[in-house]
């Protein structure tokens, strides 16, 4: 692997935990493209698009950018395969390896960040995925400013996502093992239980899904483990608004409760919160 960074970069505002799911998502995939090893090479440079280059790339705009690129010399991707790739759920990878909301995630916080991205790639050969992002007039923010905006992490807590849909619970684990978590899956309130006794009963976090498959509800599951783990913190998550109104129960978006399907650094924030007892802010 190489990092090659460009000494006189402009500064960018971007998210910073945003921009490592980028960097994360792009490196796993060149990763996953060299089954055999290869080449990852890592740089930044200063770029300055001018109408030309715009009228030739419908989704770049003229002035300067940063570019941020991610080289692999892996298998490349097929010509049939390329206009694919950002769909969400767009995978080649076998069942149980790719969700393929890989590049789906990485194109929204691109887009979001005012950017865009452009692919190259030669079967065989290797692939570049080049991320442009507009550079800031100001200079550097101090390191203070990108701290605070970043993501809060885990120290190593034990978080049990009880999840039926696969693509969810995966990304879910996914997000949160990036975040310094531990992360056990369940695929119903059965097998959140079973789990849950096969790891000792100890879990900090459950982050489950209000509606399951066998007949446990989340608020079920809930109640039947912290009937052992009086510590224990629970966030709900579920695609509709719950019934507010719950006798002796309140839904609060954020705190205990989190409408699907929600991004990184809420599930990061509502994380942190919920284990340290804090209310949402
Ligand atoms: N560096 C790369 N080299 C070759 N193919 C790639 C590369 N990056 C992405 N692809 C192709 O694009 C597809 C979609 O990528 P994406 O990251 O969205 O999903 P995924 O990697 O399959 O699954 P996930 O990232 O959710 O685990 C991949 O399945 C693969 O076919
Ligand atoms: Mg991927």
């Amino acid at each position: 692997m190489q990092f090659i960074p460009d000494p006189n970069l402009p500064a960018v505002n971007g998210d910073v935990g945003m921009m490592e799911q980028v960097l994360l998502n792009l490196a796993v995939n060149a990763r996953d493209a060299m089954p055999q090893g290869g080449q990852l090479i890592i740089n930044t440079a200063a770029r300055t698009f001018d109408e030309t280059y715009v009228k030739r790339n419908p989704e770049a705009r003229a002035g300067q950018f940063v570019c941020l690129s991610v080289q692999d010399t892996g298998c490349g991707i097929a010509p049939e395969v390329l206009p694919r790739i950002f769909e969400p759920f767009f995978t080649t990878k076998e069942a149980g390896r790719g969700t393929g909301l890989g590049l789906a995630t990485v194109y929204g916080i691109v887009k979001q960040h005012q950017g865009w991205l452009e692919v190259e790639s030669q079967v065989g050969q290797g692939t570049t995925f080049n991320v442009f992002l507009p550079a800031s007039a100001k200079s550097a923010a101090p390191a203070v400013e990108s701290i605070s905006s970043a993501a809060p992490r885990g120290r190593g807590e034990t978080i049990l996502v009880a999840e039926d849909e696969p693509a969810l619970r995966r990304l879910a684990a996914r997000m949160l093992r990036n975040l310094g978590y531990e992360v056990l899956e369940a695929a119903s309130g059965v097998e959140a239980i079973e789990v849950w006794e096969r790891h000792g009963r100890k879990v900090d976090l459950l982050l489950t899904d209000l509606v399951m498959p066998d007949g446990l509800t989340g608020r079920e599951l809930a109640k039947k483990m912290a009937t052992h783990e009086s510590g224990l913190k629970v966030i709900y998550t579920s695609g509709y608004s719950p019934e507010m109104r719950e006798t002796a129960f309140v839904f609060r978006e954020g705190t205990n409760f989190l409408q699907k399907p929600y991004d990184p650094h809420t599930l990061a924030k509502a994380v942190r919160n919920c284990l340290d007892g804090k209310q949402a802010p």
